[in-house]
């Protein structure tokens, strides 16, 4: 069988992590700017100045695209390049950039799949509270509406957020992101709620502009499972699942919280403050989504945490990103399993949670449309004799495409794959230590790209529309 032909096979990428060119073409500063810069913060001190020069290099990598054979390209728009204060004046030299991206890669026939917020923000909107302060959502749905007026002629397909639980609570409880808060749950809570808004209002502004494309949002996904049949462990993957999950797909799908959840934060003085405006635009908004972008790395197994963690211990980044720790607010833990695979970085690898988990989306859903917006191995790639052999890589792609492919015989509703990453890029927090890309960049050659051994798989497996997976 060969994937539907329909189904686009993309690639994707963000702003911060390849354009570099922070400071040129009127671009306004941003939370990463000045984030990344002060000591500590990241891997030997990285940062997005130059990352992978793509905003001079958009041509090359294009065409690169091309030759793979890509049919789709996701990438994201840097807000302070289009509207350098936040909120102020429109930088024409910030459209001019993304035209000329959009139109190249049309001139290859390659779909542009465009990300509106990827973490990057105007510094203007951070200093006056970021996501806690409603203006940034009032600001999100003007920036929006400039991209829609500008783009929405050639681009169809529109993603407002990319994974609101990593900025939030990587930026809010863990401190890892900007602005680097710690351990502020009413914080945390009130800025994803503000994103939330901000997305609803602006699918409802993109639909009353009638240019018959599609809108939707990107969440991590992140399907918890309990470690074994114990009733504690059982409702401890349950809980899991209400904060991590629930709590972000309920809001966009439903147009409401999850009970569960929403009276637990009554009891710990976590409700954000919302407005019965705020809460009938995201009622009003619901059905409206036209997709669901799924992130998926891998699913968490859960079990109930019987020691008392202090509120100094609260780790967000240990849930979602290394298991092996309490949740923030220390009801269950994540672990790893010996009879489960890792990656080196200790993600787990596992093509069946993903199929498992969708089934779990589609009983509360319903037949949802959504496409896997990223999925993909972070390595230290082999090189022998000068090329690049990223068979692991490979091999993880390859599985996860296989169960794809088995869910949408099963009825689930995928209409895409984009693979983290399409080109080698900087990691937030790692630098370039640990790579996604089909395409290498040479950190000590000016830059220079190289195609992986992965590049001509999937350009394989493109032509072929999967058929031999
Ligand atoms: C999710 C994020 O969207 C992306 O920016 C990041 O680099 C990858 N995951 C890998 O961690």
């Amino acid at each position: 069988m060969k994937f539907p032909h329909d189904f686009l096979f993309g690639a994707a990428s963000a702003s911060y992590q390849i354009e570099g060119a922070w400071n040129e073409d009127g671009k306004g500063l941003t939370n990463w700017d000045v984030f990344s810069k002060i000591p500590g913060k990241t891997y030997k001190g990285t940062n997005g100045d130059v990352a992978i020069d793509h905003y001079h290099r958009y041509k090359e990598d294009i065409k690169l695209m091309a030759e793979m054979g890509l049919e789709s390209y996701r990438f994201s728009i840097s807000w302070a390049r289009i509207l350098p204060t936040g909120d102020g004046e429109v930088n024409d030299k910030g459209l001019e950039f993304y035209n000329n991206v959009i139109n190249e890669c049309l001139k290859y026939g390659i779909v542009p799949f465009v990300t509106l917020y990827h973490w990057d923000l105007p510094i203007t909107l951070e200093e006056d509270g970021g996501w806690t302060n409603k203006r940034t959502a009032e600001a999100f749905i003007k920036y929006a509406e400039v991209c829609f007026r500008a783009f929405g002629d050639r681009v169809k397909h529109w993603i407002t957020f990319n994974e609101t639980v990593m900025f939030c609570g990587l930026g809010y409880l863990k401190g890892a992101h900007p602005p680097g808060i710690q351990n502020d749950e009413n914080k945390y809570f009130q800025a994803t709620h503000y994103v939330f808004y901000a997305h609803a209002k602006a699918v409802e502004v993109y639909k009353e502009m009638n240019h018959y494309g599609e809108i939707g949002i990107t969440h991590v996904f992140l399907p918890a499972f309990s470690v074994d049949d114990r009733h504690e462990n059982v409702v401890a993957a349950r809980h899991a699942n209400e904060y991590e999950t629930l709590w972000y797909y309920d809001p966009i799908l439903k147009g409401e919280y999850p009970s569960y959840v929403v009276e637990q934060l009554k009891e710990k003085g976590w409700t954000p403050s919302w407005t019965e405006e705020e809460l009938a635009t995201l009622k009003r908004n619901a059905g409206k989504n036209d997709f669901i972008g799924l992130n998926y790395y891998q699913p968490i197994r859960v079990e109930k945490n019987n020691e008392t963690v202090s509120s100094m211990e609260h780790s967000r980044e240990t849930s979602t990103l290394a298991p092996g720790n309490p949740s923030f607010d220390g009801f269950y833990r994540t672990v790893k399993m010996e009879d489960k695979t890792y990656t080196k970085w200790g993600w787990e690898i596992s093509p069946q949670g993903f199929i498992d988990g969708l089934h779990m989306l589609k009983e509360r859903y319903g037949d949802i449309k959504m496409y896997v917006t990223e999925n993909g191995l972070g390595d230290e790639d082999p090189i022998i004799d000068g090329e690049i052999v990223d068979v692991p890589r490979i091999k993880y792609i390859e599985e996860h495409l296989k169960v794809i492919k088995r869910a949408i015989k099963e009825g689930i509703h995928l209409k895409g794959y984009y693979a983290w990453s399409v080109i080698d890029l900087l990691s937030w927090l790692n630098g370039y230590k640990k790579q996604y890309g089909f395409i290498y960049v040479d950190q000590q050659n000016n830059l220079n790209r190289k195609k992986k051994l992965s590049f001509h798989w999937y350009k394989h497996i493109i032509e072929t529309r999967g058929e031999e997976l």
